[in-house]
């Protein structure tokens, strides 16, 4: 079967550290160059340890780069034009030390000096000893670089090479290889030229500082639409409430706890082309939150007198100026679902309503917090009623209706 090209033309700068899962990066070389793209790699002094600088370039079929002092490589290829010159970085496997480099911004040799030289998107797949991932001071430097935008994918649990059982084992070629397939997607694509805003979990609506109402909400649909439309192309901004889920790929994630700082990052994401409201936003707050926690008195129960929350949806739907061209919202329904959700979206006055059935199942599961979803998409024309499926599938056929609704209409992507 002829191998996809999803990568053609693409340039991937893939730095190599010093751990024993370098030899998984190997194979990377080999999917990544399978799918069109071309890698120049560079490798730190203690990568040279675990495979030699020949089999990395027997399979990039360029040459290895691996001082930062080469007057040679200066002359022809400079470590800042290494990293220009690159649609995608990938270090893999980034070891602790790599990482710590990275968030101080050092660059004491070529590997970290290419690394700090660059505006060029960056995935890295860490990979140590479990210890050392959990040690607080590796958790810091996680912070730092997720705040500074570079992308992570992985690490896997499971057994390691030092005998351990923890977190810390490099990601799969193949799971390397889709992230940087969806980060390199953004830009190309029908969406691409699209701007997309998505909401997603639930909102926390806090009573007093250490209590809060909350539902059961998991983000998992709301995440996986937002990855979907990235990989269609839309710049995709995903607007998320208190979650247990990974950032997606290839998406600006921006963190918020309560409906009203929801409401907040999606006015401050205007102008979209595109809203996707799948949050499951709590529809009352609490008006009298305490500033300090409400002590458990003899014999009393606190008053806490509830007031409602903005309708996101309802308010984006509404703009006039800056309302996004396609508004869809969701309805999460018990009973009598499609005429519930067609009444939802006239009273929103969003274009499509996403219509679930979350009542319980025969299993005793459901769809929230559940790894599938049965979906009526109502539109103004018309119902359409797809089957039972995975979340992430449900995403895809929704990201392409999203795509296919564009092509459709002439406006086309905003120039
Ligand atoms: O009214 P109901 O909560 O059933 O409507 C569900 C839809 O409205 C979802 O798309 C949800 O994201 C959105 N919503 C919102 N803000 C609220 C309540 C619901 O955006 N305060």
């Amino acid at each position: 079967m002829a191998q996809s090209q999803s990568l053609n033309g693409k340039r991937v700068l893939l730095i190599i550290g010093g751990g024993i899962a370098a030899y998984k990066t190997l194979d990377l070389i080999r999917r990544l160059r399978e799918r069109g793209a071309s890698v120049r790699a560079i490798m730190t002094r203690a990568a040279q340890e675990f495979v030699t600088p020949l089999s990395v370039s027997s399979l990039t079929g360029e040459k290895v780069y691996t001082d930062l002092f080469d007057l040679t490589d200066e002359a022809e290829m400079g470590h800042i034009q290494l990293s220009r010159s690159a649609d995608l970085i990938i270090a893999a496997p980034a070891t602790a030390d790599l990482m710590a480099k990275m968030a101080m911004g050092r660059a004491d040799d070529l590997a970290s000096t290419a690394l700090l030289a660059t505006d060029t998107p960056v995935l890295i797949a860490p990979a140590m000893n479990v210890r050392m991932w959990l040690h607080p001071a590796t958790q810091r430097n996680i912070a730092q670089l997720k705040a500074d935008g570079i992308a992570f994918i992985g690490p896997g649990e499971g057994d390691m090479a030092c005998g351990e059982y923890g977190p810390g084992r490099m990601a799969e070629p193949l799971e390397i290889l889709s992230a940087a397939e969806a980060m390199l997607g953004a830009g190309t694509g029908p969406l691409a030229g699209l701007k997309a805003l998505v909401t997603s979990g639930p909102t926390h609506e806090p009573i007093d500082p250490v209590r809060y109402i909350a539902n059961r909400s998991s983000g998992k649909q709301g995440h996986a639409i937002a990855a979907a439309l990235a990989r269609l192309g839309a710049e995709t901004l995903l607007i998320s409430g208190p979650v247990n889920l990974p950032d997606p790929l290839g998406v600006s994630t921006k963190h918020v706890e309560t409906a009203r700082e929801m409401l907040a990052a999606c006015e401050a994401a205007l102008p979209a082309d595109i809203a996707v409201c799948a949050a499951a936003v709590a529809d009352w707050r609490v008006d009298n939150e305490a500033g300090q926690k409400i002590k458990k008195e003899k014999g009393g129960l606190p008053q806490l007198s509830f007031t409602e929350n903005p309708d996101i949806l309802a308010t984006l739907s509404k703009l006039n100026h800056s309302r996004p061209r396609l508004v869809i919202g969701f309805a999460a329904e018990t009973e009598n679902v499609i005429e519930h959700a067609s009444a939802k979206r006239e009273r929103k006055g969003c274009d499509w309503i996403v219509a679930n059935d979350v009542s319980v199942d025969e299993t005793g599961g459901g769809v929230m917090g559940g790894e599938e979803n049965t979906i009526h998409l109502i539109r103004a024309e018309g119902r359409e009623d797809w089957p039972r499926m995975a979340k992430s599938a449900a995403a895809e056929k929704l990201a392409h209706a999203i795509a296919q609704h564009f092509s459709l209409s002439d406006e086309g992507p905003r120039s």
